[in-house]
């Protein structure tokens, strides 16, 4: 698979490719403007929270060079403006997280201003590095739970296109598939409104030879039934200290449903996805445009009047989880007491 996105040295640019094209055209977004890389997040031409952080990291970068500030105040004045404009998601922490993180490293600088735009152009490189290394560190952590053979189930994309490269869920799949020779399935849940497991999950891992079969999210308990599926995994956008895990809308019900099927439930995401601050009351979780539902490949299929509930995600508490899989290890049955013993190990 491609990179999602990257650092292009040579003009100072970002290059991300065009979710909302793929699986039928596969285009790139090339631009030097943060607020570009804001309106892409916010129209999900890039989506999935590691991968919205590493733009909203590279966003800070373009902005640091984009201020043509003679003072360090001014430059910090501006990258806040600039963390302000870039977080146009609420649910994912990513976002916040990689805009602090570049907040905290352009303050803590010593510097004169120049040198400290290249700090941050190196910072926001850094973070997508990262996130690479923590895909396959969490593929390598998942080899203990996943065996040869296994028909994995997942829900939206969390692949490769969902990060920076490799993927959570991805890395976990394509690390067994090598690893197995090639004895891993997975079952793709459509994912309504916005299709990401359709139109993403499915194109990226049939890309790599790896055999996917596509179902309706109508169809989990079915499947789960006849059993057709070893175990789910699934990424998240938040994981919060208590262990409940915010993930795209339908995650939720297939956890129950998993349960009752004594299913295994896995989550996979990296450290950068563990928000130590929020409550689960406190969450925000976004709500979009009705339309995504009413409207079809541009049609109406409902009343066009018809009102519309369209929460993009859902917070699955902890009893129904049976692991938590992470780049620095594997947190069983997860609890506060584990959370806060594994976010201690973040170097
Ligand atoms: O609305 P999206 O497409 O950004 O939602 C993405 C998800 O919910 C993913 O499952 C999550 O970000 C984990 S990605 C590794």
């Amino acid at each position: 698979m491609f990179r999602t996105i990257e650092w292009l040295d040579d003009t100072r640019e970002v290059k991300l490719v065009d979710q909302t094209k793929l699986p039928l055209a596969t285009k790139h977004i090339v631009t030097s403007s943060h607020e570009r890389v804001a309106k892409s997040i916010k129209i999900m031409e890039i989506r999935g929270a590691p991968a919205i952080g590493a733009a909203a990291g590279m966003g800070m970068a373009l902005a640091a060079i984009e201020s043509k500030a003679k003072t360090k105040n001014n430059l910090l004045d501006f990258l806040r403006k600039a963390a302000v404009t870039l977080n146009t998601r609420p649910t994912a922490v990513n976002l916040t997280w990689a805009t602090t993180r570049m907040l905290r490293v352009a303050e803590a600088a010593e510097d004169g201003v120049d040198q400290i735009v290249e700090i941050l152009v190196g910072e926001g490189k850094e973070i997508a590095e990262e996130d690479v290394r923590m895909c396959q560190s969490m593929g390598k952590h998942a080899l203990s739970v996943i065996e040869s053979g296994f028909v994995i189930q997942t829900i939206c994309n969390a692949g490769s296109l969902a990060t920076v490269h490799l993927g959570t869920v991805g890395a976990v799949v394509r690390v067994a598939h090598e690893k197995y020779g090639g004895n891993i399935e997975v079952y793709a849940v459509e994912t309504r409104p916005r299709q990401q497991g359709a139109r993403l999950t499915v194109f990226e891992f049939m890309e790599d030879g790896i055999d996917t079969t596509l179902i309706t999210d109508g169809m989990i308990g079915t499947v789960f039934r006849e059993g057709r599926i070893d175990c789910c995994v699934v990424g998240a956008d938040r994981i919060l200290k208590t262990g409940h895990v915010i993930n795209k809308i339908g995650t939720y019900t297939m956890a129950i449903t998993a349960k009752f099927h004594k299913i295994p439930f896995y989550v996979a995401a990296p450290m950068s996805t563990i928000d130590m601050e929020t409550n689960p009351a406190d969450v925000v979780i976004e709500e979009r445009d009705g339309d995504e539902i009413r409207i079809i490949n541009g049609k109406y299929i409902t009343v066009p009047t018809t009102k519309v509930y369209n929460p993009a995600f859902d917070m699955t508490p902890p009893e129904l989880i049976t692991a938590i899989i992470t780049d620095k290890g594997i947190v069983e049955v997860p609890n506060k007491r584990k959370i806060l013993e594994i976010h201690k190990k973040i170097d």
